[in-house]
């Protein structure tokens, strides 16, 4: 294991009917509120009413502003940020899934600052000041619910980029497993992988002696191949609902990275298409994970006979480590499209014609990924194994 620093202060409050705690957890942070939401699902679900009567009950005052939109836009952002200046709003609730919590702490960093808050996801320096930022979360997926990350569309410049640090730990997070009941199986399956990219993500490292976190990502990646296929044949499955619910949040609350280095180059690889095609990040992963597993896996091989045998019991009988090591990613695409999740970039009819661009882009600060640093050309044959 490499040295670590594990801090993550996200309060976490689990199951059924804990909006209720909304008032309490909320003044102990602000007093005014921007309630931001997405599309209009939560209207649909009934959700909004009741934060709203919630909110208006105990007096908390608020403001709200919906419309994110997934991959969420940083000209909504700027919106976000005038209304809260011109409110006083001290403190930010974000009722929805990733895109809103990544919209609604791009608007908490960007209110205390004096600059355009894009510098930040520009890599011109860290936010030193946020408004506290909580959510209601009703997609497991991003895992933004504790994470210390924002990423965020640029609709002009067609770039979609993150930002991490500490002060972007939401201060709590509602996790009311009916609250996700509505989602589509669409939705569904794309928030499943990529809750098991974050688990992947971590799981391919080349630091040795890190078992304990190897088993915990294991049996979490284990569990959600147990539990997916169930929310897609009853949807109000409340108990499997709430195991992936839960597994999103410890996928990516960076607990299961201690000790640990992380890749991150798949992420990376998916942001430059989400950028340009705005699709979900999770179809965009399902595509381009096991076309960088296929580039990669002679780095560690052992590392992707692990991953074959302990994520999906490949037999060892096997007569190699290659057939080992490519059979479990085989494993990993049947899996995807057992749950309606493409795998090939022809399968959402995206061609070669960008691929160029996307590689240029996903290298403009240096090299990505660390089990093996890609640099354009790896990126473009990545997405050229992908199509
Ligand atoms: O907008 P509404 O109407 O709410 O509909 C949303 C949206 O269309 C819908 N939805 C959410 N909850 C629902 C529901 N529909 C029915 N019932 C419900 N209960 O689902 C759609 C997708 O929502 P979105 O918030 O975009 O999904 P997700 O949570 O997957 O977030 C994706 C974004 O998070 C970023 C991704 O890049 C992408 O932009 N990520 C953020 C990370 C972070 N901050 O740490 C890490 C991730 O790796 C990821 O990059
Ligand atoms: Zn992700």
């Amino acid at each position: 294991m490499v040295n670590f620093n594990f801090y993550n202060p996200a309060r976490i409050i689990f199951g059924k009917d804990t909006e209720k705690e909304l008032p309490v957890q909320i003044q102990k942070f602000g007093s005014k509120v921007l309630l931001h939401y997405g599309g209009g699902s939560i209207k649909k679900i009934g959700l909004y009413d009741k934060i709203v009567k919630i909110l208006k009950d105990a007096g908390i005052p608020f403001v709200e502003l919906g419309g994110v939109q997934p991959n969420p836009r940083l000209s909504l952002v700027y919106e976000g940020i005038q209304l809260c200046k011109k409110e006083n709003v001290d403190f930010i609730l974000a009722v929805g899934g990733g895109s809103t919590i990544d919209s609604a702490k791009a608007i908490a960093i960007g209110v205390p600052y004096d600059g355009d808050v894009w510098d930040f996801y520009d890599n011109k320096g860290e936010p030193k000041e946020i408004l506290p930022v909580a959510s209601v979360l009703t997609i497991p997926a991003a895992g933004s619910e504790s994470s210390d990350g924002s990423v965020i569309t640029n609709d002009t410049l067609n770039l979609k980029h993150s930002v991490g640090c500490e002060l972007m730990i939401p201060k709590f997070t509602i996790m009311n497993p009916e609250n996700t009941f509505s989602l589509p199986p669409y939705q569904t399956a794309c928030g499943a992988t990529d809750i098991m990219a974050h688990l992947m993500e971590r799981y391919f490292t080349t630091v040795p002696n890190v078992d304990v976190s190897d088993r915990l990502i294991e049996a979490t990646f284990r569990s959600m191949l147990y539990n997916v296929p169930k929310v897609l044949r009853n949807p109000n499955d409340y108990d499997a609902r709430a195991e992936i619910m839960w597994a999103g949040t410890v996928a990516h609350n960076n607990l299961y990275q201690m000790g640990r280095i992380p890749d991150w180059g798949s992420h990376n690889i998916e942001h430059e298409l989400s950028a340009i095609y705005d699709i979900a990040h999770g179809a965009g992963l399902a595509i381009v994970f096991p076309a960088w597993m296929k580039y990669v896996y002679k780095t560690d091989i052992k590392r992707f006979v692990q991953y074959a045998v302990r994520m999906f019991d490949v037999d060892l009988a096997f007569a190699d480590d290659e057939e080992i090591a490519l059979e479990g990613i085989r494993r990993l695409e049947a899996f995807s499209k057992s749950i309606g999740m493409p795998t090939r970039l022809a399968d959402i009819g995206i061609g070669d014609d960008r691929i160029d661009e996307m590689a240029k882009k996903a290298v403009m600060y240096g090299p990505i990924g660390k089990f093996k640093p890609l640099y354009e050309e790896d990126v473009a044959a990545i997405l050229r194994l992908a199509l």
